[in-house]
């Protein structure tokens, strides 16, 4: 019964915890032009046009390894968006993935 019980705890602490890191990432390194919700509606959005993460169209056209590259080796056509391989880990490159799968609009 305990044993249930503490297996349960972890399978529910554990992806919130991880949830949490990703969303201080986010917050810390991408927030400033990409928003809280990845809209982009910010200043720097407005200046660069950069794309609505939350369009489904967007999350639809997009693999995940589309997205993972972008991040790790920044942008080709807008140098704004910097590579982050250097300043982020594997896990946090694939956690921010799917951090911006939630963003998807329902
Ligand atoms: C200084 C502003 C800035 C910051 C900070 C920034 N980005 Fe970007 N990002 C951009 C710009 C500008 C583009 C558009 C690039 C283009 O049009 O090619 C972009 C594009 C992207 C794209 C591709 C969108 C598309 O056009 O398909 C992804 C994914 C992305 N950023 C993720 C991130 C993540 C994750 C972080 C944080 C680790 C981050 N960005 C931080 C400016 C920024």
């Amino acid at each position: 019964m305990m044993k249930r019980f503490a297996l349960m705890m972890a399978l529910c602490l554990a992806p919130s915890a991880h949830a949490e890191d990703v969303a201080e990432v986010w917050k810390a390194k991408c927030k400033s032009c990409h928003g809280d919700d990845g809209k982009a509606k910010t200043k720097m959005g407005q200046k660069e046009s950069i794309v609505d993460m939350s369009q489904p169209a967007w999350q639809q056209a997009q693999t995940d390894a589309d997205i993972r590259e972008m991040i790790a080796d920044g942008s080709p056509r807008n140098r704004k968006m910097k590579p982050y391989k250097d300043k982020l880990s594997p896990q946090q490159l694939d956690a921010l993935v799917g951090y911006i799968r939630t963003m998807k609009a329902k």
